[in-house]
C-alpha cells in the first residue's frame, strides 16, 4: 500500500484518484494520526505528503513524523508536501513576500536526468499548477534541482539516490495537463505492480467483514441508492444470513420502486429484507405541513425510530452497515472548512450507532462513488440499477412544494414515471446526473378536447453535476421538452402544464426544497 499522508490540501483527494486509476492501492490519513507506531504498522511502500494550507513556520505547523524519512521507502513531497521535506531534511524555506504563486505556471528543465520526469518534457516547458505563499529557498543536502519556474526555482527538486522527490506544484489537477505521469513513474520506481483490482478488492472486503463481524448479526438500512445497495450486496457476501436489511417505505418512493427494490434484494440475490410498510404513518404526521425544514425533520426522525423499532426486533444485532464512501470520510476529517450555513438539513442516520449501542460496518469508506459503482458490476447487480440516478432520502416529499398530499404523490409518481421513459428512450440518461419532476402548488386553467381543465402544473429538472455540489440545467432540444410536455399531459390525470426549470446550482439547488 502507498500511504498519503494529509496536510489539508484540498485536493488531496485527488492524488488518490490519480493512483487508482494506475491501480495503485493507496490510503489517505490526516497528519495528525500518523506517528511511528502508525508508520510501523502501515508498512507503506511508499509515501506521499500532500499540500496543505500550512505554513512551516506556524506555531504547531503540521509535520509527520521524523521517521517517515528513516524508512527507506519513495517519498513524493507535493507543495507543502514539498516545504515539510526541505524544513525536516535540512533545507530552507522563506516566507512569501511577493513570490506567491497561484495558477498556471510553465516549469523548464534544468537538462538533468530524473527518473520521475521520464517522459515527461516532451517539449521544451511543462504547464502545471502552482498554488503556494511561502517557497523554498535552500534545498536540503543530497537534493538537486530539475525543473525551475519563474517564481519557483526549486519547482522539482530530488535526491534520486534515496527515491525522495519534492515539486512545488501540484501534478494531481486538472491545470497540470501531464500530472498523471510523474504519478506513473513514481509508483514505478516505488514497485508497484498497477495490479490493484475491483476483484481484489472485492475479496479483501469481504475477508475483513468476516474478521470484524465474526458471528454477529449486522443490520442495514436500504434505501435502494447505489452505496448501501453495494454495501448490502457486500456484507452478506461475507456473512450471509446474519445480515437483516430494513427497507422503509415512507410512501414517497418512485412508481414501484418499492417492489422493485424489495424484489431485487429479496428475490434475486437472496438477503433478508424487512419491507417496513409505514406509509400511513409518515404521510399523517406530513399532513397539512408545508415547510421544508419541518418535512425534512419530521422524515428524518421517524425514519430513525420506525428503523430502531424493526432493529428491534432483530436479536442480537450488534453491527449497523453503511454505505459510507470515501468523500464523506475526507470531508469529516478535513480542516479547511470554517463553519458552513445549514442550507438543507440532510436525511442520515448518523448519531443512530450510539443511540442503539450499534459498532459500524463501513465496507466502502475507501472507495469513491464510481469504484462503488464497478464493485457493484463486479459484485452481480444489474447496470440499470447501478447507474440509477441519486434519490434523496425525504424522496418525493422535497419534490412536492406546499402541503403534500396522496393525490399529489400519485400524479407526482405517475408523471415522472413518463419523464424518466423519455429520458431513458431518447438515450440520455447517462448523460444526466439527476432528473424529477416536481409538482407546483398551483392548479392553472387549461383547455382540452372543448372542455376547461384545472389541474396542476408540474416542473422537469434535469441537471448535469459532477458530485451534486454544483449543476448545471440540462440542454434538451425543444422537440424533446415538447413530446414530453405532450405525452405528460396526454397520459397523466391531474396535470395540464409542464414547465422546464432552466436553474443553474448555485443559485438554484437540484431539488426544490
Ligand atoms: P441539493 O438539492 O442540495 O441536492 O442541490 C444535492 C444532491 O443531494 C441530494 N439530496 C439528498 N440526498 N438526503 C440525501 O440522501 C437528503 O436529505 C438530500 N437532499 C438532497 C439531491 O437529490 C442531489 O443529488
Amino acid at each position: 500500500r502507498l500511504l498519503i499522508i494529509d496536510f489539508g490540501s484540498q485536493v488531496t483527494q485527488l492524488i488518490a484518484r490519480r493512483l487508482r486509476e494506475l491501480s495503485v492501492f493507496c490510503e489517505i490519513h490526516p497528519f495528525n494520526t500518523v506517528d511511528d507506531a502508525f508508520l510501523k504498522e502501515f508498512a507503506p511502500k511508499a509515501v506521499i505528503l500532500s499540500g496543505g494550507p500550512s505554513s512551516v513556520f506556524a506555531d504547531g505547523a503540521p509535520m509527520p513524523p521524523q521517521s517517515v524519512f528513516d524508512l527507506g521507502v519513495p517519498i513524493l513531497g507535493i507543495c507543502y508536501g514539498q516545504q515539510v521535506m526541505m524544513h525536516c531534511l535540512g533545507g530552507q524555506v522563506e516566507r512569501g513576500h511577493g513570490t506567491a504563486e497561484f495558477g498556471r505556471a510553465f516549469v523548464k528543465p534544468t537538462g538533468q536526468a530524473l527518473d520521475l520526469l521520464q517522459g515527461w518534457f516532451a517539449t521544451d516547458r511543462e504547464q502545471v499548477w502552482m498554488s503556494h505563499g511561502d517557497h523554498v529557498s535552500k534545498i536540503a543536502p543530497g537534493f538537486e534541482v530539475y525543473g525551475t519556474s519563474p517564481n519557483a526555482p526549486f519547482a522539482i527538486t530530488g535526491d534520486p539516490s534515496r527515491h525522495f522527490y519534492a515539486v512545488q506544484f501540484h501534478p494531481e489537477v486538472h491545470h497540470t495537463p501531464n500530472g498523471a505521469r510523474l504519478y506513473e513513474n513514481f509508483v514505478r520506481l516505488a514497485g508497484f505492480k498497477g495490479d490493484w483490482t475491483m476483484r481484489a478488492y472485492r475479496e479483501e472486503a469481504v475477508a475483513a467483514i468476516r474478521e470484524q463481524v465474526g458471528d454477529k448479526k449486522v443490520i442495514c438500512a436500504l434505501s435502494g441508492g447505489v452505496d448501501s445497495s453495494v454495501a448490502a450486496a457486500l456484507i452478506h457476501e461475507a456473512v450471509g444470513d446474519q445480515l437483516t436489511c430494513v427497507f422503509v417505505d415512507h410512501g414517497l418512493l418512485r412508481k414501484n420502486e418499492a417492489e422493485e427494490v424489495v424484489g431485487m434484494f429479496r428475490d434475486h440475490m437472496n438477503l433478508h429484507v424487512i419491507h417496513a410498510d409505514e406509509v400511513d404513518l409518515f404521510l399523517g404526521e406530513l399532513d397539512g405541513v408545508s415547510d421544508p425544514e419541518t418535512k425534512r425533520k419530521i422524515i428524518g426522525r421517524l425514519f430513525i425510530d420506525i428503523f430502531q423499532k424493526y432493529a428491534n426486533q432483530i436479536e442480537g444485532a450488534e453491527f449497523l452497515a453503511q454505505g459510507t464512501l470515501y468523500p464523506d470520510v475526507i470531508e469529516s476529517v478535513s480542516f479547511s472548512g470554517g463553519p458552513s450555513v445549514t442550507i438543507k438539513s440532510h436525511h442520515n442516520v448518523g448519531g443512530l450507532p450510539e443511540k442503539m449501542g450499534l459498532k459500524l460496518v463501513e465496507p466502502l469508506r475507501e472507495l469513491f462513488k464510481d469504484e462503488v459503482r464497478a464493485l457493484g458490476t463486479e459484485l452481480g447487480l444489474p447496470a440499470h440499477f447501478i447507474g440509477r440516478h441519486p434519490f434523496p432520502g425525504p424522496g418525493l416529499a422535497i419534490r412536492c412544494p406546499g402541503e403534500i398530499t396522496r393525490q399529489k404523490l400519485d400524479i407526482l409518481r405517475e408523471a415522472d414515471a413518463v419523464y424518466i421513459d423519455q429520458i431513458r428512450k431518447h438515450g440520455l440518461y447517462d448523460e444526466i446526473w439527476q432528473a424529477f419532476v416536481a409538482i407546483l402548488p398551483v392548479r392553472t386553467v387549461g383547455v382540452m378536447g372543448d372542455g376547461r381543465t384545472y389541474d396542476f402544473a408540474c416542473a422537469l429538472r434535469a441537471v448535469t453535476s459532477v458530485d451534486g455540489m454544483t449543476a448545471d440545467y440540462y440542454p434538451f432540444s425543444h422537440e424533446f421538452l415538447g413530446e414530453t410536455a405532450t405525452r405528460i399531459i396526454n397520459e397523466v390525470p391531474g396535470i395540464n402544464r409542464v414547465t422546464y426549470d432552466i436553474t443553474s446550482k448555485p443559485p438554484g439547488t437540484i431539488e426544490w426544497e
